[in-house]
């Protein structure tokens, strides 16, 4: 990766002279099955320009209880675009499209607010990593379409959702006008997401990204990184999955219902099996009053994760 990203080609990414950044996009749109992607610094902001052009202020956006888009993106939606958010509940972040159904009013007239995006995230992050059903995704979508709701996908880590279902990620990301997907997190790029959909709504995000701040110069080595990882880092992510599997077992969590690369744990003082682990040489996340979180990803070898596995288990939950 750091080789691929020494010898790439630059130019002002701010103009669109950016040949390497012009071609991660038009990769990971033609991957995705969109006309168009813009390279984000982030996770984010790639979220909140997708946001942002679905729903207008003092409108509304429904989403899961846990999405990063409500709990982890410290109010932005509402900061930056005056949007009104409402959330459903979910048993691990998996999507029942009643439950959307239930929430979700659009056209409601003069006195409550109208709802004109849903987002949801494949996979759910403080679900568990949960690949979230197709099929309850597609009644979601054609609850949306048939009441005109605009909907925005935050496929961070919709690769570890391709690999975990075996699904092509253009029908993981078809139905959706906006999608964002990391290059960070398991693909392992240092730093980049991309958000996808139509050329219109591409464009309009070209000129927020630049309002934000997230107007970049030359950025051809970190859309490098970004094709490296694409090209080497996609298939890999069955290892994850599988080394998230082992660390499950040392956990008391049935490894059949991890889906992909994190596992949350029930454990009765979260900040003490923490420091805990740390002592052994192994580094958790504390979530909540009753959780920790464990990920791997690809700096996480088999070895590394049965030897975390055999360092976890002898501490008391
Ligand atoms: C589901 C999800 N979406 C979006 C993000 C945001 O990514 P970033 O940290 O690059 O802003 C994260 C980060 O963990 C995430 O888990």
């Amino acid at each position: 990766m750091r080789a691929a990203m020494l010898d790439a080609e630059v130019g002002d990414d701010v103009y669109g002279e950016d040949p390497e950044t012009t071609r991660l996009e038009q990769d990971v749109a033609a991957l995705l099955g969109h006309p168009a992607g813009l390279f984000t610094p982030s996770g984010s902001m790639a979220n909140q320009l997708g946001l942002r052009l679905l729903v207008g202020p003092g409108e509304e956006l429904v989403a899961d209880v846990q999405a990063h888009v409500v709990r982890a993106e410290l109010g932005a939606a509402a900061v930056f675009s005056g949007i009104t958010t409402r959330t459903w509940a979910s048993d691990h972040g998996r999507l029942v499209a009643d439950a959307v159904r239930d929430i979700a009013e659009p056209n409601a007239g003069a006195y409550s607010v109208s709802t004109t995006a849903i987002a949801l995230e494949n996979t759910h992050n403080f679900g568990g990593g949960t690949v979230q059903p197709q099929d309850e995704v597609l009644a979601v979508q054609a609850f949306a379409r048939e009441h005109g709701i605009a909907l925005h996908l935050d496929g961070a880590r919709l690769w570890n959702a391709h690999v975990a279902s075996g699904r092509p990620l253009s029908e993981l990301a078809d139905g959706f006008d906006t999608v964002s997907v990391c290059l960070s997190k398991g693909l392992g790029a240092p730093v980049g997401s991309v958000l996808v959909g139509s050329t219109e709504h591409i464009a309009a995000a070209r000129i927020w990204r630049k309002r934000y701040g997230g107007g970049m110069r030359q950025t051809g080595m970190l859309a490098a990184a970004g094709r490296h990882a694409l090209r080497h880092h996609v298939e890999r992510l069955a290892d994850d999955h599988a080394n998230a599997r082992v660390l499950a077992g040392a956990l008391g969590v049935d490894p059949a219902t991890v889906d992909t690369n994190i596992v949350f744990a029930e454990v009765t003082d979260p900040a003490a099996f923490v420091a805990e682990a740390a002592a052994r040489g192994v580094r958790l996340m504390q979530l909540g009053r009753t959780k920790v979180r464990v990920v791997t990803h690809l700096d996480v070898t088999r070895e590394d994760a049965e030897r975390a596995a055999e360092a976890l288990a002898t501490i008391a939950r």
